[in-house]
């Protein structure tokens, strides 16, 4: 059992009185490319980081501990808490006809909070795959995830695409996941890091995320409102030549957009073809239109990625949502505390909060622990 599995099943033990049912954990992830593509029906390529979250189910009542917080919270009523993900997927199992008990749950985990790395589809994640086991219910993987995006959109109320979800429960160790996010097919990419000598270098830029939600449906609905003109479902089915069409916001949001779909699959047949250096100027290329286009950059993500480019890293990009939160490097394994230092000289000569570094190794999805 993983360290964060031991602690959710020991947190259980000492709340309730007895050893759980089961065990099951989840990690968060980091986005390699395909930055708000989801929503439009299009592509993106995520990996499952070796951080996760851990949940400890059984039957009864009880109630939600989370160890980490060191509290309890009742199954039922919605609270705007952590626990809100927990409950909106008992909510969403149940929309959706399956059938479960009275359940009670301690969770554990190791995902950094709040800074983009998807430690709320970890939570749904390994609440889901649990459920699923402790019910008997026999939901796949995809439905899970697809459950999971229905709770997270309905229940808790953000309207995020499927990524997240996806890259929880389906990623594989050592690879990275290619997702359509329209017919919903995923397949497993090698990404084979440390062959190439290479090490994925995380910097949380510790920026609050607060206009996060307002800027992420205005870009939504951008969107939305360029695949109208262009008359197209999404912008998935747009082509580099409609975007004559289009103009100002709507012209710079869907370019963005289209130009991100080509890169994701360009840079999944670099990777196939162990080309790093195509596939770290794709990420540089990724980085550029978010800034310039889809303007969800902020000046400490630009800051990293430019003072990693200085350091020879392959590719650098924001990762995520944008408007703060984490960007990501692909660098030389001797370099990275070379890189670390750097940008956090700089940060602090720019009077930016302190950023926080992690290098993650592409980790295994959603598991129940044995
Ligand atoms: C957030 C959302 C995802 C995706 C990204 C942007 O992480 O949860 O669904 O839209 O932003 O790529």
């Amino acid at each position: 059992m993983r360290e964060m599995e031991q602690r959710a099943r020991r947190a259980y033990k000492e709340k309730f009185g007895e050893e759980p049912d089961l065990v099951a954990s989840a990690p968060g992830r980091v986005n390699l490319i395909g930055e708000h593509t989801d929503y439009n029906g299009g592509f993106v390529l995520p990996c499952a980081i070796d951080r996760r979250i851990a949940v400890a189910v059984g039957t009864g009542e009880g109630g939600l501990y989370s160890a980490d917080f060191d509290e309890t919270r009742q199954v039922v009523e919605k609270d705007s808490s952590w626990a809100d993900y927990p409950r909106g997927i008992a909510w969403a199992m149940d929309e959706a006809g399956h059938g479960i008990g009275a359940f009670r749950a301690a969770f554990a985990g190791d995902v950094p909070l709040g800074s983009g790395l998807s430690s709320s589809a970890a939570i749904e994640a390994t609440t889901a795959l649990a459920l699923d086991a402790l019910f008997g219910l026999g939901i796949g993987r995809k439905d899970l995830a697809v459950l999971c995006q229905r709770a997270e959109n309905e229940y808790v109320g953000v309207n995020s695409g499927i990524m997240d979800q996806y890259a929880s429960l389906l990623c594989d160790a050592g690879a990275a996941l290619l997702v359509d996010c329209r017919s919903l097919e995923a397949e497993s990419v090698p990404l084979d890091l440390e062959g190439a000598g290479l090490a994925l270098v995380v910097c949380d830029t510790r920026v609050e995320r607060g206009l996060a939600d307002t800027g992420y449906n205005d870009r939504r609905a951008a969107c939305e409102r360029a695949a109208r003109t262009l008359g197209v479902k999404e912008l998935r089915d747009a082509t580099e030549g409609d975007l004559d069409l289009l103009s100002g916001e709507e012209l710079k949001r869907a370019r963005h957009v289209v130009s991100e779909d080509a890169r994701v699959l360009e840079a999944v047949e670099a990777l196939e073809g162990g080309d790093f250096d195509e596939f770290g100027h794709l990420m540089y290329a990724s980085h550029a239109s978010l800034r310039d286009d889809y303007e969800v950059s902020t000046r400490e993500l630009d800051a990293f990625v430019e003072i990693a480019e200085e350091y020879g890293a392959r590719g650098a990009r924001l990762t995520g949502a944008g408007f703060g939160g984490c960007a990501i490097a692909l660098v030389s394994e001797g370099k990275t505390a070379a890189l670390a230092q750097a940008c956090e000289q700089a940060f602090a000569e720019h009077g930016f909060e302190e950023p926080a570094f992690y290098e993650f190794v592409p980790a295994a999805g959603a598991e129940l622990a044995r």
